[in-house]
């Protein structure tokens, strides 16, 4: 800690440590505070309130700046692959060619699900939603997997526990789809590369196998590349307060599935479409969904709109706009919702109420018209999202066992009844 800093209560001063990070972001150290002065420090929702210190991604919201491990998104959504960002954010470098080749063996090694797990799947309604199948089966498979629920730090397993959890979660994804549409499932062809491998056992039929198509591979690889880790999001939070009880990998992931399915976070790309959908169908003027959105008395939002941290635009939502429209060029599509997303982009931009409280598209603005010209289903959508983030969630756990961090254990200021007697069901 290089610099101090002074608080002052009523008549007392108190001396705070600063920490600066490698990027130059400053936070106070309040973690004697209230041993020394009998307050604690108050954020709900925790905007202002830092967790921990890691190394794994950087966000600038000012500026709109994202790197995975010092490396620009702009330079790895045009380069690398998600197998490589999946390496990159779990163990920190870029893997050389042979870590690839390892890497990669390790996921096509695990894709395939245990027999006994397949005849789960039918358990569940053809209605049931995707995320909630997802974190089920998560779970369900570790149980299949004794020796995963006991790896708590790398040398004990953590380099197979999530090569499995990597691949296995394309398995639960594509046979959840299958399920809800009553289609068969597709095993897994461990000689496809990942992406392929997933689009394989979502869209091969009996009578029709699935043609690689290296654009919508790529297109799809952008896609979780660019939701593969995002620090101290709502998910990412939950992971790292679950996994805080020493709580094994598999569970503290099935936590943040299930944190990620809200609208306000990774539900938020199906919430779009749906939204985009409804003004076209609706006929009405994008301006009425606008003053709808601005119009305090109730709490319709514009989904796609706004960001915790990004005031300024969000970098994936640039990269994700240009890559929706080569997306659409190359395979020769149109999509009347991205001439809907277009308009309200243009009209948030030249609105006071949006300028004002700077809400700009977010990564979820545009996601959902890349993954409908792929032909995922709209209630797959947060389902891919997860799976775009497995590898910071895993990054995240393994950051948090490397640190030994405490278990996570917010305070509150109580504002209920004071002490009071217990009063007999006859006199109340
Ligand atoms: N449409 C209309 N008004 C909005 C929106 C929106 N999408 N987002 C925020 N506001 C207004 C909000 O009403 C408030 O106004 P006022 O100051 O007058 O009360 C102000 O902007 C600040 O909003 P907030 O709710 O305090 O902001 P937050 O940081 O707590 O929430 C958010 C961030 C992303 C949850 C929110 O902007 C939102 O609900 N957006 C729509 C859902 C969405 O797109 N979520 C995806 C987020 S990005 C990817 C991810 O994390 O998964």
């Amino acid at each position: 800690m290089s610099e101090k800093a002074t608080l002052t209560i009523g008549d007392a001063s108190y001396n705070l440590g600063v920490s600066i990070g490698s990027e130059g972001e400053k936070c106070l150290d309040i973690g004697l505070l209230r041993e020394q002065s009998g307050c604690i420090a108050m954020d709900p929702g925790f905007g202002n309130t830092g967790s921990c210190f890691s190394s794994i991604t950087f966000v600038d919201g000012e500026k709109g700046i994202l790197h995975y491990r010092g490396y620009p998104i702009e330079e790895l959504a045009e380069q690398a692959s998600f197998v490589e960002i999946c390496s990159l954010l779990i163990y920190g470098e870029l893997p050389d060619e042979k870590t690839l080749t390892k890497f990669r063996n390790a996921l096509a090694e695990h894709t395939a699900l245990h027999g006994n797990l397949t005849h789960h799947f039918s358990g569940f309604p053809e209605s049931a939603p995707p995320m909630a199948i997802l974190s089920a089966m998560l779970n369900l498979v570790s149980c299949f997997h004794p020796d995963v629920l006991e790896v708590y730090s790398e040398g004990h397993g953590f380099d197979r526990t999530a090569a499995l959890l990597l691949s296995k979660v394309r398995t639960i994804a594509a046979w959840s789809y299958r399920m809800s549409v009553g289609k068969p499932f597709n095993h897994p062809n461990p000689n496809l590369d990942y992406c392929a491998n997933f689009l394989h056992m979502m869209f091969s039929e009996p009578y029709r196998e699935y043609i690689p198509n290296p654009v919508v591979e790529r297109a799809l690889s952008l896609f979780l590349i660019l939701h593969a880790d995002h620090e101290q999001n709502c998910s990412t939070s939950t992971v790292r307060t679950v996994a805080s009880s020493r709580a094994n990998l598999f569970s503290s992931i099935a936590s943040g599935v299930c944190a990620l399915w809200g609208p306000l976070h990774g539900g938020a790309n199906s919430a779009v479409v749906q939204m985009l959908e409804d003004i076209r169908s609706s006929g009405r003027p994008v301006d009425y969904y606008l003053d709808k959105a601005k119009d305090k008395s109730h709490d319709y939002r514009l989904m796609g709109f706004g960001h915790r941290v990004y005031k300024n635009f969000d970098p994936r939502s640039l990269i994700l706009k240009e890559k929706v429209y080569d997306l659409l060029a190359e395979l020769n599509k149109s999509d009347p919702l991205l001439d809907i997303a277009l308009e309200l982009e243009e009209k948030t931009l030249k609105d006071d109420f949006f300028i004002s409280r700077k809400l700009y598209p977010n990564v979820d603005f545009y996601s959902g018209i890349l993954l409908r010209a792929i032909g995922i289903p709209l209630d797959m959508y947060p389902v891919m999202f997860a799976i775009g983030r497995m590898p910071g969630w895993i990054a995240n756990w393994r950051e948090l066992h490397d640190q030994n961090l405490r278990i996570t254990r917010p305070r509150q200021i109580y504002t209920g009844a004071q002490k009071r007697s217990y009063i007999p069901l006859s006199e109340r």
